[in-house]
């Protein structure tokens, strides 16, 4: 389809199931994907590959224009690139995970992403049917003019259990503790913090299926298709 396509902005705390749902939901449609917390993970993967102190603000920052970052957005194989190289495995590993909240707090970081995400929707919306774009501003800084915004939540337990399925542990509890900290860091930093607006739809997911809350957000696009 020829734009102007529709842009889905899911917004959420890590483990509430962003990604499954988005992907889902971009399938369903034949829309793009954007993970925008893979180009987080990138970032902070680039910084630690180059031995840049990710708790050094002005370090990062006199850094953040150097990595070459590179993201495919099938919804079927999304694939993400720094410098040519493949990271999608690289960036998922326990290390890139407990420093992405610092550099992601790095206003230098988010005016770079921010700017190649909007990028890469504006591309979308002339070039294909839609895309779905996940993070924690995607509503409220990088699409607030999405024509669909959800805010997906679920409870401590549900989001834990998920994790800990994900990543293979038995420990939940430890798992818990982790997302906490992470949640607590992404929701108070200064710039573009993780904020549940009025004007995103929350969808609490803890008893539904990711079946069900893929249906739910395909309602809500085609409601909003209808209403343009
Ligand atoms: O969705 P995720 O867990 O892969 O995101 C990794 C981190 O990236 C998250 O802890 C905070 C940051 N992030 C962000 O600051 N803004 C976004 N739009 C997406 C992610």
């Amino acid at each position: 389809a020829a734009g102007p396509g529709m842009v889905i902005a899911i917004d959420g705390p890590s483990g509430s199931g962003k990604s499954s749902t988005s992907k889902g939901v971009a399938a369903a449609r034949g829309f793009e994907y954007l993970d925008t917390g893979a180009m987080y993970r990138a970032m902070t993967w680039w910084m630690m590959h180059h031995r840049v102190d990710v708790d050094d603000a002005e370090a990062v920052a006199a850094a953040a224009s150097r990595p070459v970052i590179t993201m495919g957005t099938d919804p079927s194989a999304p694939t993400v690139q720094v410098d040519g190289t493949d990271v999608a495995q690289a960036i998922r590993t326990q290390e890139v995970t407990s420093s992405v909240s610092a550099v992601s707090a790095v206003p230098a970081v988010r005016e770079r992403l921010v700017a190649m995400q909007r990028d890469t929707i504006a591309r979308a919306r002339r070039e294909s049917g839609g895309i779905v774009v996940e993070g924690r501003d995607i509503t409220t800084v990088v699409a607030p003019d999405a024509a669909v915004k959800i805010y997906l939540t679920a409870s401590a337990e549900a989001r834990a259990a998920r994790r800990s399925k994900e990543v293979r542990t038995d420990d939940v509890e430890a798992t818990k503790r982790a997302l906490a900290l992470r949640d607590r860091l992404d929701s108070s930093r200064e710039d573009s913090p993780l904020t549940q607006t009025e004007d995103a739809l929350e969808l609490e997911t803890s008893g539904l299926g990711l079946q069900e809350v893929i249906d739910i957000v395909v309602g809500l696009a085609d409601e909003a298709a209808d209403g343009a």
